[in-house]
This record gives structure tokens, sequence and C-alpha cells, in this order.
């Protein structure tokens, strides 16, 4: 354990919350400008697990944006862009930003958009996206953002699913190896998927000129300029209405889409800022994710500017964009507060500047606190980041579906002392429990399924995208009473939580979560794979990789290499480069239950060298060696 203050208002603060969860919410709701305030807060009988603030009428983008104009932080800083591929930077004022979305907001509802209608967001790292999403917002539209890695199939399964009316997107986006002409994408997509969007409008960006088809695609400069200066009033919306969706990986190709409402969502984001991030409004809090993520929903967009802070959208790799030192130079030009990033940024740094030399070349006296999320922060890259930068280094644990912290260290409360490799504790909204396969609480520091009391709180999805059912099977069904989050996990007798591993087929790469089910499907489709399993094995940098397993169908004489490199260049195809899968082994055959059940678990733990048991049900001992040669053979924990 480090050393930090055991000082801290948050055992007071929670058992203030689970003492009367419902006079807590109603304290943090003043936060936020209503139309007309919540007068009930939570009510349990709707929705499949019960819905906050239902009476309440309120608009995300006027709390995002036009009441800090009003109330007097117009020429604060809004957003700031930083793009170390194009050598841009931008400041945009809170006033500029209002003079933006109601432009766009104006376009859009100018092809028709109103209350109600989806938007789908196609966009890189550019202020611009932020816009998109806000304008949408305003206007009581849905937007759903894709991110900008996932190849055209994915995209066409989003806009099949959301029904968008248009979408919004750009020329390119921009690697640091490559241009990614952003429109054959999007126009393949559209072809491909069912639904038809009724237009498009496309930011030209000057690295790509998008071919655009006159009265579909529209110039964003162009409807933009016309709607310029029109008032676009922000529309007045439920609280329980959705503001977004937003697609996160299943345990099949079919992604889930994670919904979100206007009025809790508002209410949690705002009350973190203080409390978990420790930032006062006027500040400026940066987090080095992708809009394209919930991350990037939470904490780039909507709760910075909700809290009325300074927000960074940076387009750029911690490393190669030009160097490892990009982080702390971004920080010190801008005096950031407080920075949020993956794990795996810190460890792409520290393999390129192992001694921190970047890091002494700047001004980083600004900086309070790093916050870590998205995959299990490991100890060494934490003391390594707490040595370097000599700030606290805070982990902190949640999903998409939660949209913010289930276990974290809140700072703005007084910061706990850190465990290494715990997201330290429990969050005020979230009664927190480890318990067995048959539902029964395990001891203290006993591994178990990590499962939260209903009801969830404020912010988190209240259900999926038009499927109340796939939600309640997804989340509620193992364990009554509680959401599963599908992370297994320890409590340990202070309350710290360690996240140990997914309890289902997602894996967890660079931060990114895919779906392993997802890309078995696309390797099936191949017509030469027989069958066929896909692992996450441990990898240095990006915490895992995926791994594919595949059995040749019988008569096949194509040589197997040859097949290997198809099933990598079909998954990139198909998913996107975002999936990262770079490994195919052909194998004579998959070890197997005598139920023919796939023994994907053993497999990941012989090729990461983790202890495992000969499964009791295995119905030929011998597949696990092969398995074992096969890996190695490939350099795979070698
Ligand atoms: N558009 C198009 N392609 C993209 C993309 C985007 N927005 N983002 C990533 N890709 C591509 C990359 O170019 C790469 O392609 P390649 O195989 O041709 O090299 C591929 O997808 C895999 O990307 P990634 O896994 O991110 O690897 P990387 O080597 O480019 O970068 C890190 C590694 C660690 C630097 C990077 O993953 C990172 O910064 N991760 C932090 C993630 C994060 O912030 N997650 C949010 C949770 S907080
Ligand atoms: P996503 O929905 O993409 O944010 O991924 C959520 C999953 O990432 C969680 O269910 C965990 O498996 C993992 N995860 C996120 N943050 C952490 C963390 N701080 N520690 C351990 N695992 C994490």
């Amino acid at each position: 354990m480090s050393s930090q203050s055991a000082a801290s208002r948050y055992h007071d603060t929670y058992a203030a919350w689970k003492a009367d969860p419902q006079a807590f919410w109603a304290e943090a709701a003043k936060a936020i400008d209503w139309f007309e305030p919540p007068k009930t807060i939570f009510d349990a009988g709707a929705g499949p697990y019960g819905r906050w603030f239902p009476d309440a009428v309120c608009n995300t983008c006027h709390n995002a944006v036009d009441r800090h104009v009003a109330n007097g932080r117009g020429d604060q800083a809004a957003i700031i862009y930083d793009s170390p591929v194009t050598g841009a930077k931008a400041t945009i004022t809170y006033a500029e930003l209002l003079v933006r979305v109601k432009a766009l907001a104006g376009a859009l509802a100018d092809l028709g958009v109103a209350k109600g209608d989806r938007v789908i967001v196609y966009m890189p790292m550019v202020p611009e996206a932020a816009v998109a999403m806000l304008a949408c917002a305003r206007l009581g539209a849905i937007h759903s953002v894709v991110f900008g890695g996932f190849a055209a199939r994915e995209l066409a399964t989003r806009i099949d699913d959301a029904q968008p009316k248009i979408i919004v997107s750009a020329s390119c986006g921009i690697e640091p190896n490559r241009t990614i002409a952003y429109k054959p994408l999007l126009d393949e997509a559209i072809a491909t998927a069912t639904h038809k969007p009724a237009g498009t409008i496309i930011l030209q960006r000057p690295q790509v000129q998008a071919a655009l088809t006159p009265g579909y695609d529209h110039d964003w400069a162009e409807v933009t300029a016309k709607a310029a200066g029109r008032d676009v009033p922000c529309e007045p919306v439920k609280a329980t209405d959705p503001l977004y969706i937003l697609y996160t990986s299943g345990t099949t190709g079919a992604p889930k889409g994670v919904v979100r409402d206007n009025g809790g969502h508002m209410v949690a984001l705002a009350w973190s800022m203080k409390a978990i991030y420790g930032v006062d409004p006027g500040e400026v809090f940066w987090a080095a994710s992708d809009v394209g993520w919930v991350v990037g929903h939470s904490y780039i967009v909507y709760a910075p500017l909700i809290a009325g802070n300074t927000t960074i959208v940076f387009e750029g790799k911690p490393v190669g964009t030009p160097d490892p030192g990009t982080f702390w130079r971004v920080i010190a030009e801008n005096k950031v507060a407080a920075f949020f990033t993956a794990p795996t940024a810190f460890r792409a740094i520290k393999k390129e500047d192992p001694n921190g030399t970047f890091i002494g070349q700047y001004d980083l006296s600004s900086l309070r606190t790093l916050f870590l999320a998205g995959e299990r922060a490991d100890p060494d890259t934490i003391k390594w980041a707490e040595e370097k930068l000599k700030v606290p280094v805070v982990d902190h644990w949640w999903q998409t579906e939660t949209g913010w912290t289930i276990a974290g260290n809140p700072v703005g409360l007084g910061i706990l002392p850190i465990k290494y490799g715990s997201p330290t504790v429990a969050m005020p909204g979230y009664d927190v429990q480890v318990i067995d396969d048959a539902g029964h609480p395990v001891k203290p520091g006993t591994l178990g399924n990590v499962v939260v009391k209903l009801p969830l709180p404020p912010a988190c999805l209240p259900t999926l995208w038009n499927a109340d059912e796939r939600f309640r099977a997804s989340y509620l069904a193992e364990f009554p009473g509680y959401y599963k989050t599908a992370d297994a996990g320890i409590m340990d007798e202070d309350g710290y939580l360690f996240i140990m591993a997914r309890t289902d087929d997602i894996i967890n790469v660079a931060g990114h979560r895919l779906s392993t089910g997802g890309m078995e499907e696309v390797l099936a489709s191949h017509p030469d794979v027989a069958e066929c399993a896909v692992i996450g094995v441990h990898d240095a940098l990006k915490g895992q990789s995926p791994c594919g397993f595949v059995v040749l169908k019988a008569g096949v004489t194509k040589d197997p290499a040859q097949i290997e490199k198809e099933l990598i260049g079909l998954v990139r195809d198909k998913i996107g480069a975002v999936a990262a899968f770079k490994l195919a082994i052909t194998v004579e055959r998959l070890p197997k239950t005598r139920s023919g059940k796939i023994l994907r678990g053993t497999m990941q733990k012989i090729a990461d060298h983790e202890e495992w048991k000969m499964p009791a049900t295995i119905d030929d001992p011998a597949t696990l060696a092969e398995i074992e040669t096969a890996i190695r053979a490939r350099g795979i924990g070698v």
C-alpha cells in the first residue's frame, strides 16, 4: 500500500448514500439546470429495473454549453484541440462552441432531424465530433458514435440497429502511419445496410477531399454556413429520454446498444467531476481516449463540459506522434489538472522512455492526479508512473454499461490509501458484492462474480436499444436482484476490489473491448475453415491480444500459411484494424469436452503459463498437449 492520508470523507459519503439513496441523488441533481426539476427521484416500477428522475424535463446541451455562456463562462476555453498528427491546434471558447453547435443543430434540423431521431457520428478526434454530439443533444436527437477504427461491416451493423436518419462523418481519419479515407467506408456500409439513412453531412478535412453525391452528401461547411446565426433552441426532453446509444462488444458478433439517458447521466457525471476527479469548474481536465469509446463520451465531452471545465480533444498517440513526450507537452502547455488514460498508453510510453527523460523536459506542476481505467492496471505500470510523475496514480474500474466509475478512489472526497492492483472501493450508488456461481456471497479475499445490487445508479444503462429482453438475459437473469458485471474479482477485508478477468468471451486489447465470439464468426466464414476458437493471450504492451486457432476442412490442399494470412486480412476487413488480430494458427483439432464444448479457458491458461487443471470432462487429453506445442511454436509464452 502506498502512503496517502487515510483522512477521507468517502466513508461518510458512501454511508449517507446507502442510508438514503434518493436523498443523495436528489441533492446531486441540484447541480443540473432542469426545465422541470424532478419531483420523483426514482421509479422502481419503470423499465427492467427502474428509472431515475422519471418526471423531470431537461436538455443536456443546455447544461453542457448554453448555461455556461449565460453564467459568464463564454470566454473560457471549452475545448482545446491538439493534433500532433496534423500539427493543428485550436481553442474553442464556450461562446464559440454555442455558435458552432447551434449551426450544426440547424443544419441537422434542415435535413429533417428531430427529437427521438437517431444520428450516427463516425468521426476522427476533431472538435467537430463533440459539436456533432452536442448538436444532437440540443435537438433531442439520439446520437450513436462509431469508433473510426471499425470496418464498414461493423458500421453497417450499427446503421441497421440504430436506423439513423442522418450520418455525420468526415473525409478522413489520421493514424500515424496512414490516412484513412472514411467516405469509401461509409459508402460501403450504407450500401451493405438494409436501413438507408436520408443523407450525410461530411466534414472535409484538408488531407483528403471526399467525393460527395449531390443531394445526399452535404458539405459540413456549406450546411452550417446556411444555418449560421439562426436561433436553434434546446429541445426539452424527458430525463429518461435517450441521449445516446453506444454499441459495445457482446459475446456474439451482434454488438449491444447501450442506452444512456439524459437526466441521470448528467447528475452522476456532474457529481463525479468534483468527488472522483477532484477538479473545479474552470480547470483543465484531459481524458486521452477517443470519442468512439465510453471514456470519450463521458470524460472528453459530457462530464467536463457539464461541469464547466476545459476539455482537450487530442488527435494523436502516446508514442510516435512524434515522441513519448507528447502527453507531457500537452499537459504542460495547457496546465492540465487531472489526466485520464489507459494503462496500455503508459506501457507504450514506458517502453520507449523507460527513464522518463521526456517527462523531465516539461513543467508538469499543474498536474495533481493521473487516472487510469479501461483494463487492469498492473502494479509495475502504476509504480513507474508514480515515481516519474510524482502525483497519485489512481486506478478506477467501470464499463461502457455504467458510463462512470463503479469502483474508484474519490480524490475530491480525500484520497484513500492506494493498494496496487486495486481500483479501490465502490462509489456511492453501487452496492458491489462478490458472489459464487450459486449466488451466495463469498468470504473476503475469495475470487467470485462481481455484481451490483439493483438498482443501478443514475447514468448506468436503463436497458439496451430496442432490446429489453436481451438486457435482462445478459445482465439480470443469472443473479436475480443483481446486475452482472461479467468481471471476476476479489473484495478484501477493507472493501477494496481487485478486478481480475472477464467471465465471458470478451477480451481487452489496448484498452479496447473486443468479442472473441465476433472474431470466431469471421474466421468461420472462410471457405476452408471447419471450426475455430479465438482466445486472448497475454501481451506485454496491449494487455491481451487475440489468437485464433483454426481447423481446416478435410481435403483442403492450400498452404495453411496462406490461409492464416487470409484469415488475418479477413478479420481486419470485417471488424477493423482495431481488432489487432495478427495471429491465426492452424491445428489438427481443438480441445473439447465430451459434450463438444471448446476448452477456450484452458487454452488461454496454457498460453499464458497459468496454473491449469485437466478438465474432468475432456474428450481427449492429448489435444491440450497439441495446442501447447502449436502455441509455443509461434513464440507465445516462450
Ligand atoms: N481509426 C482507424 N484505425 C485505428 C484507429 C482509428 N481511430 N485507432 C486505432 N486504429 C488502428 C491502428 O492504426 C492499428 O492499425 P495497424 O494494425 O495497421 O497498426 C490498429 O488499429 C490497432 O490499434 P491499437 O491497438 O490502438 O494499437 P497501436 O499500435 O496503434 O497503439 C497504443 C497502441 C497503446 C498506443 C494505443 O492502443 C493506445 O493509445 N491505447 C489507449 C487506448 C485508450 O485510450 N482506450 C480507451 C479506454 S480509457
Ligand atoms: P469497456 O466497456 O470497454 O470500458 O470495458 C469494460 C471492461 O474493461 C470491464 O468489464 C473490465 O473487464 C475492464 N476494465 C475496465 N477498467 C478496469 C480496471 N480499472 N481494472 C480492471 N479491469 C478494468
